[in-house]
């Protein structure tokens, strides 16, 4: 489904949209679905088929019945515009109705909410388990020791990493990044960060003199990715871990709305650009929700002590 009219075709039906904020709030089978909107078990399974079929929702075999949820990967457009007719609709009293009856059937029913998602949290909400939570809270764990951020901006990151990190040097060419990111740091009262306008592929840093060198969704935009993973790895000291998180190679011309120099990286040039590093992790994301789906990939590395003169 791409046309935004057959998105509205699909949101356009007072069934369909029961049935929708009735899976927003928990996943239901047809049993539960027919329960609480008392309509025939053939009308609702219509509705759901149609649901599916435009990737709205999807399901998952339990027992002998099948359970379906809104799809949170769902195409971008189609999601955003649930999301609208769903705020939209959400104080309407059929709908507050509905939302009410499902309450006490899962009340009656008596299963908590803990036993109905087992085996399957991993895609539901949990009141405050986001990703930014857990993010701050695995961070605390972390130690990046003399760190250097490479394309640092105007500092959004700073305070996660400055926290966790000896010294944060930020490195940025831009003359408003580097500014903005000073008075960030002041307002934050970092004393142990600095900043340095410098580009990545010139780092104007010692040799071996840094425990941690991080490119956080910036090697997109340096000029000669290469020279810049090999300026990190002469700059990192044996035993240093280099971290970039960037985009995988695409062909999604959007990005150059962003000022991106490069369609994103292969593995395989990332793994060839650090290749004088050991160690080397890679992880994949699932794409974006949000057109044109965007796929971050992170790679890791180490600087082994055997391999740091020849880095140089
Ligand atoms: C999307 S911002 C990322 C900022 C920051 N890392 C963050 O996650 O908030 C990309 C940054 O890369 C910087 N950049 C552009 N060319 C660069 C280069 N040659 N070397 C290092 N950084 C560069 C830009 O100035 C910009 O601040």
């Amino acid at each position: 489904m791409s046309a935004i009219g057959d998105s509205l075709r699909l949101l356009g039906d007072e069934t369909r949209l029961r049935v929708l904020h009735l899976l927003e709030t928990e996943p239901l089978t047809v049993a539960e679905l027919q329960d609480v909107l008392d309509l025939g078990q053939s009308s609702i399974s219509g509705h759901l088929a149609k649901l599916k079929q435009a990737g709205l929702i999807h399901d998952l075999p339990e027992g002998s019945a099948r359970r379906y949820r809104i799809r949170e990967d769902a195409e971008g457009r189609l999601r955003g515009a649930w999301s609208s007719v769903r705020d939209l609709s959400r104080q309407e009293p059929q709908f507050a109705a509905d939302s009410k009856r499902l309450a006490e059937q899962l009340r009656t029913r008596g299963t908590s909410w803990v036993d109905r998602v087992a085996g399957s949290l991993h895609r539901e909400y949990a009141p405050g388990r986001t990703w930014e939570s857990l993010c701050h809270g695995l961070l605390l764990f972390a130690h990046f020791g003399r760190c250097v951020d490479v394309g640092a901006g105007d500092g959004a990151m700073i305070e996660l990493i400055a926290p966790q990190a000896e010294s944060l040097v930020c490195v940025d060419p831009s003359e408003a990044m580097v500014a903005a990111g000073m008075e960030r740091v002041k307002t934050l009262g970092l004393d142990c960060v600095s900043y340095v306008m410098a580009p990545g592929e010139d780092l104007p840093l010692a040799d071996a003199s840094c425990d941690s060198v991080l490119f956080l969704q910036s090697l997109q935009y340096v000029a000669d990715p290469a020279k810049a993973l090999g300026e990190a790895a002469r700059a990192l000291a044996p035993g240093g871990r280099l971290l970039v998180v960037t985009l995988l190679r695409h062909d999604f011309a959007e990005a150059e709305r962003y000022g991106h120099r490069h369609r994103g990286f292969s593995i395989d040039e990332l793994k060839r650009w650090t290749r004088v590093l050991a160690e080397h992790r890679v992880v994949t994301l699932p794409a974006e929700t949000r057109a044109p789906r965007f796929q971050t990939v992170i790679v890791t590395a180490v600087k082994g002590a055997a391999r740091s003169k020849k880095a140089r």
